[in-house]
């Protein structure tokens, strides 16, 4: 397992988020989370991403225990996280937006310009290269001098993989990949976390409300109800339980 989590809990005043948690993100998988409203998904992401301490239990990461790590430790070993609102890069261009991404190799580059200053400039470079190929990847590349505001809504999303992408993460947890994203655009948003994760050899942990989206995107998908793991399968067997039916239809009839 890539990701491992294991017996976690938190507990926000009265209100126990999680309790005793446990599931694993296979490494090369686009794995799924999905709950009713309030089950704990967001409190989940930021226990792994170490945005909140947990009460009790550990988080594994390529097998190396990361429970007590800061946020910024964690993401150098190469755990991303996107966020539902991933803004403040508006008025920068579409390059420029890339091009501020931090890298896993930070320490490395903090050092080279410190100590040979003449290496900025060829840093710099590689840099833009690779921005400028990671537009071409999405076929973005004549987007590269518009401001990434004026994006239209599923383009910005392919800004935000491909800011994902600057960082060579090894694992990258998604909030909300549909959200905002026109149903038309949906499945191309889809397609390239698809040929990311083959091509690019990046394991996806995804939080998403839309059951189509989810349904077409993860496999295998975990189900979590009242910040517990409740069971997890392949679509097809997850769209047929009859716990997680029932704990939907529950959801319904409190609206
Ligand atoms: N910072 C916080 N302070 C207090 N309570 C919180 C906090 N964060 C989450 N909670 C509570 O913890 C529970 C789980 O919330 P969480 O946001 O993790 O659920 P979720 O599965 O992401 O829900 P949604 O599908 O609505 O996004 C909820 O009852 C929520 O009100
Ligand atoms: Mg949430």
């Amino acid at each position: 397992m890539l990701l491992e989590i294991e017996k976690a809990n938190k507990r926000f005043g009265g209100i126990q988020a999680v309790r005793d948690c446990s599931f694993g993100v296979e490494k090369g998988s686009i794995t799924g989370l999905i709950g009713p409203n309030g089950a704990g998904k967001t409190t989940l992401f930021n226990l792994v991403t170490g945005f909140h301490p947990l009460d009790s239990g550990r988080v594994y990461f390529k097998g190396e225990d990361i429970t007590e790590l800061p946020p910024n430790e964690i993401f150098h070993k190469g755990l991303f996280r996107t966020f539902q609102i991933v803004r403040g890069y508006e008025d920068m261009t579409v390059l420029e937006s890339l091009l501020i991404m931090p890298t896993q190799q930070l320490g490395e580059n903090f050092w080279n310009i410190w100590t040979k200053g003449s290496k900025i400039e060829e840093q710099e470079k590689k840099f833009t290269k690779k921005a400028i190929e990671v537009l071409e990847f999405f076929e973005m590349a004549d987007r590269k001098e518009e401001l990434a505001r004026n994006l239209p809504g599923g383009e910005k999303k392919l800004l935000d993989l491909g800011r994902m992408m600057m960082a060579d993460p090894e694992l990258v947890l998604l909030d909300e990949p549909g959200a905002g994203v026109p149903p038309s655009l949906q499945q191309k948003v889809n397609n390239y976390i698809k040929r990311i994760s083959d091509d690019k050899n990046v394991t996806f942990f995804v939080v998403e409300h839309d059951m189509n989206v989810i349904m077409n995107l993860c496999d295998p998908i975990i189900v979590v109800v009242e910040g517990t793991n409740l069971t997890s399968g392949s679509p097809e067997e997850i769209k047929s339980n009859q716990e997680v039916i029932e704990a939907y239809l529950g959801e319904e009839e409190r609206v």
